[in-house]
Formats: C-alpha cells, sequence, structure tokens
C-alpha cells in the first residue's frame, strides 16, 4: 500500500502524526489478512510500535504486509514500513509492526484459518519467530489480568 504525506496527515512541524501512520498500518494489515483468510478479520490486538525517525511532508510512505504465521483462528501480520523522497529517490525503513488479527464468521464468531506456507528463508524466519512472539503476548496477557485482579480492578477500570 502506498501513501503520499499530505498537509492533513501532519503535524505543525511537517512530520506525519503516528496516528495517521497506525491507521494505514492497521489498513494494510487488514487486507493482508482478509485475502489471506478470506473471512472478515478484526484487530485484536497491536504490539508495541516505535517511530523511528520523522516522515516528512510530500514523501511517499510504503507498507508491505504480510501473515507471517495462522495460529487458530488468529494470525500474525507484520507490516514493514518505508519512507521515500520522490525527489532523490532516498529510501529508508522507518517502522516495523506485528498485529493479531481473528478471522470472524457471519455470526462474528472467531473462525479457524488455513496455515500460510513459508518458502522463503525470510517467511521462514518470521513463521518460526511469530510462535515466540505469540507465547509472549499470550504471557503479557495473562500476567496482566492476574495483577489486575489481584488489585481488584477490571479491564474498564
Ligand atoms: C478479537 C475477538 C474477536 C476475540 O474474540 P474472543 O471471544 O475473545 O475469542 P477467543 O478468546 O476465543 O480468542 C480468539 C483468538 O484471538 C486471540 N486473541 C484474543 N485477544 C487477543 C489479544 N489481546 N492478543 C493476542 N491474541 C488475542 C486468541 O489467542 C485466540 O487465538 P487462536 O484462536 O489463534 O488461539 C473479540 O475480542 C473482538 O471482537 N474484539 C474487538 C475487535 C475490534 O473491534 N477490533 C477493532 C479495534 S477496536
Amino acid at each position: 500500500m502506498v501513501e503520499l504525506v499530505l498537509p492533513n496527515d501532519t503535524n505543525q512541524l511537517g512530520n506525519l502524526l503516528g496516528g495517521r501512520l497506525m491507521h494505514w498500518i492497521d489498513i494494510a494489515a487488514a487486507m493482508s489478512a482478509t485475502r489471506h483468510s478470506n473471512h472478515v478479520c478484526v484487530t485484536a490486538a497491536v504490539d508495541e510500535i516505535s517511530f523511528l525517525q520523522p516522515i516528512r511532508l510530500g514523501e511517499l510512505v510504503t507498507l508491505k504486509a504480510s501473515v507471517n504465521r495462522v495460529f487458530n483462528t488468529s494470525m500474525e501480520v507484520g507490516v514493514k514500513v518505508f519512507s521515500e523522497n520522490s525527489l532523490t529517490g532516498e529510501r529508508s525503513h522507518s517502522n516495523s509492526a506485528f498485529l493479531t488479527f481473528v478471522s470472524i464468521d457471519s455470526e462474528r464468531k472467531p473462525v479457524k484459518s488455513v496455515q500460510v506456507v513459508p518458502e522463503t528463508p525470510d517467511q521462514i524466519r518470521r513463521f518460526e519467530q511469530a510462535l515466540f512472539r505469540r507465547e509472549q503476548r499470550l504471557k503479557h496477557r495473562e500476567e496482566t489480568k492476574r495483577l489486575w485482579s489481584e488489585k481488584g480492578i477490571n479491564k474498564e477500570g
């Protein structure tokens, strides 16, 4: 997915708004998840996103999304973001993000999705690392639940 950074996408410094980039990341990942599973897919979680360097007004933003691994009803989608000065051709990697999407059926219930078949060395590496990240995510979710319940607070605060 390619976007052009326009004035309405920027802050007072002429840099791309973080929220706009997160929106584009979510859209690119959703398209990837939906095309893979042939079901509507919803965002269940987004891992930490770091902003490595500002993206400037007038630059092109290329988002490359791929389904790294399917678990059962959920899948990890990775999005790599590149910014490009279209006048000089200079291109740099500005962000990476991992998102978890869940395929849902017509009753809005999670539904199993087909597995990806990694072929290239990069796809195999992403497939293997996705399992580790899922374990970390689930561990973090359980730990947070435990701490919240110890303190007597629920999800709504
Ligand atoms: C995501 C959603 C469909 C999960 O439904 P649920 O009834 O909690 O389903 P389950 O607990 O059975 O979980 C389904 C899958 O989602 C995964 N999942 C759910 N929450 C997750 C989270 N926070 N992080 C990672 N994975 C998560 C589970 O691990 C499970 O994966 P698996 O089937 O591959 O093992 C539901 O919570 C939902 O609709 N959320 C709102 C989604 C939305 O509106 N997103 C837009 C942004 S607000």
